[in-house]
C-alpha cells in the first residue's frame, strides 16, 4: 500500500523555493534530490510542482508501461496549435509511432553521412566575413548557422533572411510554453500578439510554403532525394499521399529542432575546449588530421575520439533538456508514493549528471570519463541529455555529429581563442529573452586568429541543388 506523503522541499513562506529556482535550478534540484530522494515537491507562488529525478527516475520513466501513463500533448499542444502544424513530440500512440518511423528515415546513419558536407559548408560560410583579430560574440550568433546547416542538408534550401523569422517565431512560442510551465498564470500571452512575432510567423510559414510550391513544380529525378523530395513522393500505409499539413509538420524538423538545442550547446562545447589546453591540443590534432585533405567525410569524423568525448561531457555538464514536462494521464506508484493523475509533473533528467557517485568531481570537465576504463555514462540512468522512452530525441545521433562538425570547422577555419584568455564562463537561468533556462551569462567572446583557405570555398548558393 503506497500511502506516504510526497516530501516537500523547505522554502520561505509565500515565495516557497522561488529564489534558488531562479538562481540555479540545476543545483537546487540536485541538492533537493540528495536530501529528499527521487520524488519531491517544490513550491513557487501560486503552484506546487512535482519533481521526479535521479537515475532511478530516469530508468522508471523509460519503461514501456509508462508510455501511456505520461503523455505529452497536454505539454506541447499549445505549441502545435500556435504553429498550426503537428509536432512529433506532441503525438502519442500509433500516430506517434507512424510519424517517428518516417522521421527516422531522415536521420539514419546513411543520411547523416550525406549531411556532413552541408553542415561544414554552412559553418564556413558563417565565418567567412570574420577578420583576423576580430572579437566575435558567439552566444547569440549560433542559431542562424545551425538553422542554415539543416535547411541545406534536409531541404537543399538556404533560408537566408528567413532565418531571423524562423528563430523569432519559434523562440517566442517556446518561451511562452516554457514560462507557462513555471507560472500559475494561464491565458493569452501578450508576446504572441506583438507585430514582430506575428510578422515572423507569417514569413516563416510563407517560406515553407514557397519551398514546397517550388519543389512541386519539378521534383528532381535523383538517387539521392532530400527530405522534401521524399515527403512529396511517399504515401501513408493506406496509399494516400501526405497532406500539406503533414508535409509542413515534417519540415519543422530541420528548421526548428536544433535552434534551442544544438545552437545553445555549441558555445559551451567551444568554451570547454578552449579553456582546457590539453583537450584543446588533442582536439586540434584530430581536427587537423580530419581536414588534411579538404572537407572531411563521416569516416574522418568518427575518428575524432576526444572531440566526441568533449561533446558528451558538454551534454552532461550543460544539459539543455535538464527538465522535461509530462502530463500524468493515469496514476502510478513510484518509490513508496502515489502520483495522482490530472497534473503536469517535471522529470529532472539531468540530476544524475551531477551526482558524484556516478561522476566523481561532477563539476570538472573530464573527457576521460567516456574512455573504455571508466564509461561512467553507461551506468543505468546516469546519462540522459536526449530524454527517455518513446520521445527520446530522434535527432540524438545527428546532434552529436552536428556539434562535432560545427566546432571542428570553427577550430580549423579560424583558430579561435577565448577573449580575454582568462575568461571564465558563467551560466544563467531564465532570462526574458531566452526560452531555455540554461544559457551563457553575459557575452562569450572569441578572437579570430587565422583564416583557413577553406573559408573562401564555393559559396552556399553554388552548393544548393
Ligand atoms: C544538443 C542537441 C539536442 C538535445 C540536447 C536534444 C534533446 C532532446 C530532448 C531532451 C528531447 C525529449 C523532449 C521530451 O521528452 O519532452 C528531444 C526530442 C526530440 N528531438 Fe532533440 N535534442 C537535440 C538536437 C536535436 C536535433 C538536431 C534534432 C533533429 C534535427 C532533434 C530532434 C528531436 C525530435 C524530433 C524530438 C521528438 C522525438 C519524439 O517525440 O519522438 N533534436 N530532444
Amino acid at each position: 500500500m503506497t500511502t506516504k506523503e510526497i516530501p516537500v522541499a523547505k522554502g520561505l513562506p509565500l515565495i516557497g523555493n522561488l529564489v534558488p529556482l531562479i538562481q540555479n535550478p540545476y543545483q537546487f534540484f540536485v541538492k533537493t534530490y540528495q536530501k529528499l530522494g527521487p520524488l519531491y515537491r517544490v513550491r513557487v507562488p501560486g503552484r506546487v510542482m512535482t519533481i521526479l529525478g535521479g537515475p532511478e527516475a530516469n530508468m522508471f520513466v523509460s519503461q514501456k508501461e509508462m508510455i501511456d501513463c505520461l503523455t505529452t500533448y497536454e505539454v506541447y499542444g499549445d505549441l502545435v496549435k500556435e504553429l498550426g502544424m503537428s509536432l512529433l513530440v506532441a503525438l502519442e500512440g500509433e500516430p506517434h509511432r507512424r510519424c517517428r518511423k518516417i522521421t527516422e528515415q531522415f536521420l539514419s546513419p546513411d543520411k547523416i553521412a550525406q549531411y556532413v558536407k552541408p553542415i561544414i559548408q554552412a559553418t564556413l560560410d558563417f565565418s567567412k566575413d570574420w577578420q583576423l583579430g576580430q572579437r566575435v560574440e558567439l552566444t547569440h550568433l549560433m542559431e542562424k548557422p545551425i538553422c542554415t546547416q539543416l535547411a541545406l542538408a534536409f531541404l537543399s534550401t538556404i533560408p537566408g533572411d528567413y532565418c531571423e523569422d524562423i528563430i523569432t517565431s519559434f523562440s517566442t512560442i517556446v518561451k511562452v510554453i516554457v514560462a507557462k510551465g513555471f507560472q500559475s498564470r494561464q491565458g493569452l500571452n501578450p508576446e504572441l500578439h506583438t507585430s514582430k512575432y506575428l510578422t515572423a510567423k507569417k514569413r516563416t510559414l510563407a517560406f515553407i510554403q514557397e519551398i514546397i510550391n517550388e519543389r512541386r513544380k519539378a521534383i528532381p529525378v535523383t538517387d539521392n532525394p532530400d527530405m522534401l523530395d521524399t515527403l512529396l513522393t511517399i504515401t501513408h500505409a493506406d496509399g494516400q499521399p501526405l497532406t500539406e499539413y503533414d508535409i509542413f509538420s515534417f519540415m519543422a524538423l530541420p528548421l526548428f529542432s536544433a535552434l534551442d538545442t544544438s545552437a545553445r550547446t555549441v558555445p559551451f562545447l567551444l568554451y570547454e575546449i578552449l579553456k582546457n589546453p590539453e583537450i584543446h591540443e588533442q582536439v586540434m590534432a584530430e581536427v587537423n588530421t580530419a581536414f588534411a585533405n579538404g572537407i572531411p567525410n563521416i569516416e574522418d569524423i568518427k575518428k575524432m575520439k576526444i572531440l566526441r568525448w568533449a561533446v558528451m561531457e558538454t551534454l552532461r555538464m550543460y544539459p539543455i533538456g535538464f527538465l522535461v514536462q509530462r502530463y500524468v494521464k493515469h496514476p502510478f506508484d513510484f518509490a513508496e508514493y502515489k502520483v495522482e493523475s490530472g497534473q503536469i509533473i517535471y522529470i529532472a533528467l539531468g540530476i544524475s549528471h551531477f551526482l558524484p557517485e556516478f561522476y566523481p568531481e561532477p563539476h570538472t570537465f573530464d573527457v576521460e570519463r567516456y574512455g573504455s576504463l571508466r564509461q561512467e555514462h553507461k551506468q543505468p540512468g546516469a546519462f540522459a541529455p536526449f530524454g527517455f522512452g518513446a520521445h527520446t530525441c530522434a535527432g540524438a545521433r545527428l546532434a552529436e555529429v552536428q556539434l562535432m562538425l560545427t566546432v571542428a570547422t570553427l577550430l580549423y577555419a579560424v583558430h579561435p581563442q577565448l577573449d580575454p584568455p582568462t575568461y571564465t564562463l558563467k551560466t544563467a537561468f531564465f532570462s526574458k529573452d531566452s526560452p531555455i533556462p540554461l544559457r551563457v551569462k553575459g557575452g562569450f567572446y572569441i578572437k579570430i586568429n587565422r583564416k583557413s583557405p577553406l573559408v573562401s570555398q564555393p559559396s552556399l548558393v553554388e552548393l544548393r541543388r
